[in-house]
Formats: structure tokens, C-alpha cells, sequence
């Protein structure tokens, strides 16, 4: 049986840099205040004009390949990882693979949120392993900053997201012990309210008379904070122990960069080092399902992860999801 490997990552994060001090001036806050509850210093805005969720995750895989030294001809299947998307339907892996003009290949969204792209990680490693495909494309992309409430009343969201874009390129593999080990996917719909975007939706009797005031996230910050603390180290126990491992063997855990809070928690509850967890949230925010990707191109590219390395990817969000994957590169 094959394995799966990540053969390349790339990323794009959109130009337009917004500062805390830049979000003082539309909304009641203070830099002071998000960086004492999130870590995050500054985020990164997409300009509407050039840039979409598509297009973002398109560049980002044309990275990923390049580093894979693969074109976009060589890929056999898309999975397109955003609550985000270009329209309500289609969703974003068509328009990529438009975008990269290959031919008429597979392309499937997944909306699991800031779990979305370990949960593609998990399908294309499972289209691999049953030999179906052996070169499978993975993004994570999102554009938040067009449906926040930027005004005081959407603060305790607006503050923390950004957007951006993240790409794997998975292929197949021969070599035993290397590769993704193992992925593992969790779901509670019972709290599915304590973060969610309600229309506009199928639940609106009409559509297209949806309440404005409905369009924004709504976040229940200390449930998910709660839930998330619990869950990130479950999932990455069930990780590690499934392959035979402890934290102390762990290279480099990438956890969804919720809140840099969340990841203090998750490293001094699992006893790691500062040099096994990574977090570039102070820059990008959260970008959900683009976060993972994201962190683990830049900490690729600086150098951090190098053949050998254990690896542990781990994420939570809405739904509430949760989910893990540890990769033997
Ligand atoms: O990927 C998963 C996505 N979500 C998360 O991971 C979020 C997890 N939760 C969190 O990170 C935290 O709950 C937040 C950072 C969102 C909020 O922190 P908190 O300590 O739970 O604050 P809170 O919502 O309980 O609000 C405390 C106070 C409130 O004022 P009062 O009622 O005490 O007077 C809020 O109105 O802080 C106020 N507040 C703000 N003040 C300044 C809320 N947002 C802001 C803001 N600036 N941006």
C-alpha cells in the first residue's frame, strides 16, 4: 500500500497589512486588549479588487507545486478546504481548477471551518493510500475580512480573524515510516451555535430576505475558548499514541492559529518546549481553515522542519470540529 507524503507547501497572504492601532479607529478597542487576549498584533486584508478566495488559494498552490517540483498537469484531484467561498455554490475547488486550466479533474469543498484543512489532509491521504490518486492538491483559503462586523458590536470577532491562503501537495510514496501516519476526525453539532454565520441559509423562509444583522459570525469566545483547550490535546494525544508516541518526541506541533492563548495552553498542558510549537498568529490572525497551511509553508521555509522530523498538525473550531494528523517527513 501507498503512503502519502507532502511533496510541497506554499502560501499567500494578501498585501494589505491592518494593525490593531488601524482597528482602534473603526471600532471601540484597544491594541492593548487584543494582544493581552489573542497574541494577534496585526492581520492581513484582501483587496477585492484583485484579490478572492479562489484566486489567493490558486497562488498558493502554484507555490506548493513549484516546491514539489510538479506543474499543475500532474494533479489528479483538488480539495478546496474554506467558509468562505467565492459564491454561495460553486464552491472553490472548480474555480482553481480553472485557475491552474488543468483538465477536467475531481474538485471537492470541504466546509469543516478552522478543521478543514486537516480533514482534507485526511481525505486526500485516504484517495492515496486506496490508490485512486497519487497526486493530490490540499487548500486552505479564506477571505473573513468582507463578512465581519466591523463596528463595536462585531469586536470580540473582528479583531481576531484574517485572511489569506495555504497549499499542500500530497503524492504518493513507497517509503515505509515516512509520510503521514495518521489522521484523526472529531464533530459535536451539539455546539454548533457557539460559532456560526446564520444566513443567509435554507432556514430563511425567503432567501433572499435575510436579516443584515444575521451575516455576521456569532461567537460564544469563553465556550470555544473552553472547548478548544480541552480538545487540541486530546486530539493530539490520539495522535501520538495511536504511532507510539509522547509529546516529548514531537519536532514541531502546528496548531490552528486560533488565539495565541489557546496554543500558551495546549504547550504548557502538553509540557513542550517553545521550539516545538509554532504560532505566526501575532501576524496573520486567525484565518481558519488557511491557518495550518500557512504556519506550515512559513515554518517550512524557515527552516524549522526537515526530513525526519515528527510532525503533528492539530485543529479545532466550529462545528465544534477537531481534528489531528502526525506526518513523519
Ligand atoms: O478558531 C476558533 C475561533 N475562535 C476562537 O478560538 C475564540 C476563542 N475565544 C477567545 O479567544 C476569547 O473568548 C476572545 C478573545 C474572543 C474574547 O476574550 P474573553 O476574555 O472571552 O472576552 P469576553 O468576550 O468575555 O469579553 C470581555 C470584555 C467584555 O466587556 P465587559 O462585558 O466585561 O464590559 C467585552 O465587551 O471585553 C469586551 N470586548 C472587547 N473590548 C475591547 C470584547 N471584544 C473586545 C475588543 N476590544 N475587541
Amino acid at each position: 500500500m501507498h503512503h502519502s507524503t507532502i511533496a510541497g507547501l506554499g502560501h499567500y497572504i494578501p498585501e494589505r497589512k491592518v494593525t490593531n492601532s488601524d482597528l482602534e479607529k473603526m471600532m471601540e478597542t484597544t491594541d492593548e486588549w487584543i494582544v493581552e487576549r489573542t497574541g494577534i498584533n496585526s492581520r492581513h486584508w484582501a483587496n477585492l479588487d484583485t484579490d478572492s478566495t479562489s484566486n489567493m488559494g490558486t497562488k498558493a498552490a502554484l507555490m506548493a507545486l513549484e516546491n514539489a517540483k510538479l506543474t499543475p498537469s500532474d494533479v489528479e484531484f483538488i480539495i478546496f478546504c474554506t467558509l468562505s467561498p467565492d459564491y454561495n455554490f460553486p464552491g472553490g475547488g472548480v474555480m482553481v481548477q480553472e485557475q491552474l486550466g488543468i483538465g477536467t479533474i475531481g474538485a471537492l469543498d470541504i466546509r469543516n471551518q478552522c478543521s478543514g484543512f486537516l480533514y482534507g489532509i485526511s481525505v486526500a491521504d485516504q484517495f492515496i493510500k486506496s490508490g485512486m490518486y497519487k497526486t493530490v492538491l490540499v487548500i486552505g483559503s479564506e477571505i473573513h475580512s468582507s463578512g465581519l462586523d466591523i463596528s463595536t458590536r462585531g469586536r470580540n470577532v473582528a479583531v481576531i480573524f484574517g485572511d489569506g491562503a495555504g497549499a499542500a501537495v500530497l503524492t504518493a510514496t513507497d517509503q515505509k515510516d515516512t509520510g503521514i501516519l495518521s489522521t484523526h476526525l472529531h464533530s459535536q453539532g451539539k455546539y454548533a451555535e457557539d460559532l456560526m454565520v446564520i444566513e443567509p441559509s435554507s432556514t430563511s423562509t425567503k432567501r433572499t430576505e435575510f436579516n443584515p444583522e444575521r451575516i455576521y459570525p456569532i461567537m460564544n469566545g469563553s465556550a470555544v475558548f473552553k472547548h478548544a483547550v480541552t480538545r487540541f490535546p486530546e486530539v493530539i494525544m490520539e495522535a501520538l499514541l495511536k504511532n507510539g508516541y509522547t509529546p516529548s518526541d514531537l519536532t514541531l506541533l502546528i496548531p490552528h492559529q486560533a488565539n495565541l492563548r489557546i496554543s500558551q495552553f495546549i504547550q504548557k498542558t502538553m509540557k513542550l518546549r517553545d521550539d516545538q510549537v509554532y504560532n505566526n498568529i501575532m501576524n496573520y490572525g486567525n484565518t481558519t481553515a488557511a491557518s495550518v497551511p500557512i504556519a506550515l509553508s512559513e515554518a517550512f521555509q524557515k527552516g524549522k522542519i526537515k526530513k525526519g522530523d515528527l510532525i503533528c498538525l492539530a485543529a479545532f473550531g466550529s462545528g465544534f470540529t477537531w481534528a489531528s494528523a502526525l506526518i513523519r517527513w
